[in-house]
């Protein structure tokens, strides 16, 4: 096991990325999943526990009607394409987050990855969807 037990990363700027590339941010995100394979990899390899990628946050409903559906597709196509990888490597997936704003085919896709996943030992993943780190603070202190 690695000395490092837990690794979090707030993705950031794959929508400047996209469009410094002239494409546009919907290009950025989709090239962002590239990345996200590359760190889930090195983290096995590396013998990391739990990596958590914060995905979509709070924040983020303020953006275009049009981004957030690309992202919400993005990352309904992505669950599903890459199911049968994350099982053959032993990934267990695991979400953080407010579940009730998100789509609902993306909650039971969610719940159905969990089910499927939950016994995988190698590393877990925790996808932040809805998550705000903000509000966690907050009710932190409240106690
Ligand atoms: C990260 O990139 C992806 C998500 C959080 C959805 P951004 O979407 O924050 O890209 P920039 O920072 O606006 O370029
Ligand atoms: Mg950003």
């Amino acid at each position: 096991m690695n000395s490092l037990n837990h690794v979090a990363i707030i993705m950031d700027g794959n929508g400047r990325w996209g469009l410094k590339k002239k494409k546009s941010r919907n290009y950025g995100h989709l090239k962002g999943i590239r990345a996200v394979e590359s760190v889930l990899k090195a983290s096995i390899k590396k013998k990391i526990p739990f990596l958590t990628l914060y995905t979509f946050s709070t924040e983020n409903w303020q953006r275009p009607e049009n981004e957030i559906n690309f992202l919400f597709d993005l990352i309904r196509k992505s669950l599903k394409k890459k199911l049968k990888t994350i099982t053959k490597h032993g990934i267990k997936i695991n979400v953080i987050g407010k579940k009730s704003r998100l789509p609902n085919d993306i909650k039971r896709t969610i719940k159905f990855i969990k089910n499927k996943t939950f016994k995988n030992k190698k590393i877990t993943l925790n996808l932040a969807l809805n998550y705000g780190s903000k509000e966690e603070i907050v009710n932190a202190c409240k106690k």
